[in-house]
């Protein structure tokens, strides 16, 4: 052997019947797989972004119950649409479709463009969802990228450069363009990224049942395993935060965040950026303000670690609780706080992190009632 290791086999002999033989013979049958209704399509590709199968197939269907159309989408409200989305988390997704459903009513007619460049226009569609609907919904011959897609075709192909990196996720897209089937973009898209689910899977790639195989690059080379390879990650800021669940005659205190930056307009517990040394100090304090009473009882109740992409929040978790009778004022409200009570909470969309700090002070609060 001698050479560069140009990458062999090159997209050419992608084996793209293969693929989708075993496709019509081992794929799931999902409920957005007995559609071609764009918007049901569009819900699905949204919620199966960042989500698994198996969450999403708990949602989907009472999702389309409520919001049937994308004009009963668009005329709902954001707190509903949130609260549908309860569970799915990444709530971002949730406001970026309501937008999308908005923009298109009013401005489109309420029906979604067919092509790839159209939808990819639109504020709120990625490349992603604008392939997915393209291909799935109308037949375009566009190839959707995930991030089992990268890996299928960057052990297919032989790429040992970092799949993060945007040059070679250019490199992989156009890969995917080429090697589609012009007869079934849809399928083909679909049978992609399943085969990224459940066969070439990161840890143990299933390479005797794959239809790949025999053209396949890594598993020639015995590097199934060994690829794909990212890039270092970039330096985790850390910020030391102390949140509290504040209660207050059977009402818990909830702050809205601000429109902008991290978890933009989403609601939470008191959280405050403090030295760890002063936090139960700092949130009794600030707790004592928003709550008009100084007969909280502060209990601290554990660590709560949560990685955002960039950022990691190292929280010291409190509950801090006051039972008055009804008796005394409660301070003014502040314009983006509101008092509910604990079957509220269970139906609001709280962020994952916030979601840790209310069960962590659950378990703790059930470890020292009697
Ligand atoms: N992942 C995201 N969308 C998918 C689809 N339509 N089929 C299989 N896996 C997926
Ligand atoms: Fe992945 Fe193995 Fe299939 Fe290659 S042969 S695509 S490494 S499962």
């Amino acid at each position: 052997m001698h050479g560069s290791l140009a990458r062999q086999p090159a997209v050419e002999a992608f084996p793209a019947e293969e693929l989708l033989r075993w496709y019509d013979r081992e794929k799931r049958d999902l409920p957005w797989r007995h559609t071609r209704d764009p918007y049901r399509i569009l819900v699905s590709e949204v919620m199966l972004q960042q989500t698994q199968v198996k969450t999403v197939l708990e949602y989907y269907e009472p999702f389309l119950e409520r919001f049937p159309t994308l004009e009963a989408l668009a005329a709902a409200d954001q707190e509903e649409v949130l609260a549908a989305w309860k569970g799915l988390g990444y709530y971002q997704r949730a406001r970026r479709l309501h937008a999308l459903a908005q923009a298109v009513v009013s401005d489109l007619g309420g029906v979604l463009p067919r092509s790839f460049s159209e939808l990819r226009r639109l504020k709120g569609i990625g490349d992603y969802t604008a392939a997915a609907v393209a291909s799935i919904a109308f037949g375009e011959a566009k190839g959707v990228v995930d991030g089992n897609v990268l890996r299928v075709m960057a052990r297919f192909l032989g790429i040992k450069e970092p799949i993060d990196d945007a040059r070679v996720k250019r490199e992989i897209q156009a890969a995917v363009d080429r090697a589609i089937s012009r007869q079934r973009p849809g399928d083909f898209n679909q049978a992609l990224m399943e085969l990224g689910a459940t066969v070439c899977t990161p840890q143990r790639p299933g390479c005797g049942a794959c239809p790949l195989q025999a053209a396949c690059w890594a598993h020639a080379h015995g590097h199934s395993t060994r690829l794909p390879v990212r890039k270092p990650r970039g330096k985790v800021e850390r910020s030391r935060r102390a949140v509290g669940v504040v209660e207050r005659d059977g009402k818990i205190l909830l702050l809205k965040r601000p429109p902008e930056g991290l978890l933009a307009g989403m609601w939470e517990f008191l959280n405050l950026e403090t030295d760890p040394d002063v936090a139960g100090e700092a949130l009794l304090a600030k707790a004592q303000e928003l709550s008009g009473t100084d007969e909280l009882t502060l209990v601290y109740a554990g660590r709560v670690i949560h990685r955002f992409s960039h950022i990691e929040w190292e929280i010291d978790a409190y509950y801090l609780g006051a039972w008055s009778g009804g008796v005394e004022e409660r301070a003014p409200e502040q314009p983006a706080s509101e008092w509910v009570s604990r079957d509220e909470l269970a139906e609001r969309p709280l962020p994952r992190v916030m979601q840790k700090v209310w069960e962590q002070v659950e378990r703790r609060l059930q470890e020292i009632t009697p």
